[in-house]
């Protein structure tokens, strides 16, 4: 990627919930290197490390060191990388690597890595011994600005995305913005697709920032540890107000009904689809089915496609590799998501860009003939 910048830029963003559970996001270079003072701080005997052998390779040791110079007995449970370890089996190896290490009740688990390694730690976390700590470590940008706070965790089903889980907030998260320095071009698109997702649900302002600063944010200039600040502080907000989902929190699924279907059709396989490039698409999707439906200006759908198209990322259904069956097949994959409430589906559409809303009750054959004019559509310029 490109050069890394030097620049000390450290934020805090702080999740208020209620006495006990209210926990602060560190956003910095280099927090790796720091970590088991701050980690140490929250008590315990034990941080044991939940990571991908990737990540570990890259930043197993560095983490695992400065945890046991701040005196925590340590260890790394390793599990392969890629969505596949979200999985019952995945679940299982982490759990008895954690009851192997020893981890007790009083002790922390220390999940480092991308929105998978978060997940499934968080998830082994909340139920290992009827729940235990975490720390996030999040090492992709996709889990610094989104999966690493708000407390989601879970694993998929072979039915669906993310079907088994639980609600189990992290004491701490410390985004070491550095790691994004060895991230995949990529793996940096996919996770700018969820920071571009915050401007689009309700900051117009954040929008326009991220059309004229998104190259900083890949380039690891200020501009990165601004947008993440940014990302966690609105996402902080919601899950504040809404943290189980009754309602608001909803929003932040924009793009991830059609997204989580293209994953589901593409056998979670990330050589052909990775999840922000599903986000992606997704997103466009729902701006273009929101124009169709006459609820949002065709030119915030164009300015919106073209936006993430600049960032590099897909925004058509044209563009997965080895294609993604039909309208039929993605209506019936959307059917098994979360958001299905008695067979009908449940999307986040959008009145323009920043004004996005929860649409309950839409019908699916609207949403088939939406998609089977998007396969039709004639893409040459
Ligand atoms: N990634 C959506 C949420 O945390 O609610």
């Amino acid at each position: 990627m490109t050069e890394p910048s030097t620049h000390p830029v450290s934020l805090t963003v702080h999740v208020p919930l209620d006495a006990g559970r209210d926990y602060d996001i560190l956003i910095g270079r280099g927090l790796i290197e720091t970590a088991g003072a701050r980690v140490a701080a929250l008590g315990g005997r034990r941080a044991a490390i939940v990571t991908d052998a990737n990540v570990a390779a890259l930043y197993g040791d560095r983490l695992r060191t400065s945890l046991e110079r701040a005196g925590l007995g340590s260890g790394i449970v390793t599990v392969a990388p890629g969505e596949g370890s979200k999985s019952y089996a995945g679940y299982a190896q982490v759990c008895d690597g954690l009851l192997a290490l020893k981890v007790e009740r009083g002790d922390l688990v220390v999940a480092l890595g991308g929105g998978v390694v978060g997940d499934l730690a968080g998830f082994a976390a909340a139920t290992l011994r009827r729940g235990v700590r975490f720390v996030q470590v999040p090492t992709s940008l996709l889990a610094q600005v989104d999966s690493s706070v708000g407390g989601k965790t879970g694993i998929n089903a072979p039915l669906g995305k993310n079907l088994i889980g639980a609600f189990h907030q992290p004491r701490l998260v410390l985004a070491d913005t550095a790691t994004l320095d060895t991230l995949s071009e990529r793996e940096m698109r996919a996770g700018y697709a969820e920071v571009a997702k915050y401007g689009l649900i309700a900051d117009a302002g954040f929008f326009d920032w991220c059309e004229a600063n998104w190259r900083g944010i890949f380039s690891g200039g200020p501009e990165r540890e601004e947008a993440v600040a940014a990302c966690c502080r609105a996402k902080a907000a919601v899950v504040t107000r809404d943290e189980r989902e009754d309602g608001e929190r909803a929003l932040l699924n924009l793009g991830h009904t059609f997204g989580h279907a293209l994953e589901r059709i593409t056998g979670y396989d990330s050589a052909r689809l990775v999840h922000g490039e599903g986000v992606a698409i997704g997103t466009a999707l729902a701006f273009r089915f929101s124009a169709r439906l006459g609820l949002c200006p065709g030119q915030d759908a164009g300015r919106v496609a073209n936006h993430l198209a600049l960032a590099g990322l897909p925004t058509r259904l044209q563009a997965v590799p080895g294609g993604c069956g039909d309208a039929d097949a993605l209506v019936e994959a959307m059917a098994q998501d979360k958001k299905v409430r008695d067979g009908a589906l449940t999307f986040i559409l959008v009145r323009g860009i920043g004004q996005s809303f929860i649409a309950p009750g839409i019908d699916r054959s609207e949403v088939r003939a939406f998609l089977q004019d998007e396969f039709a559509a004639d893409l040459r310029p």
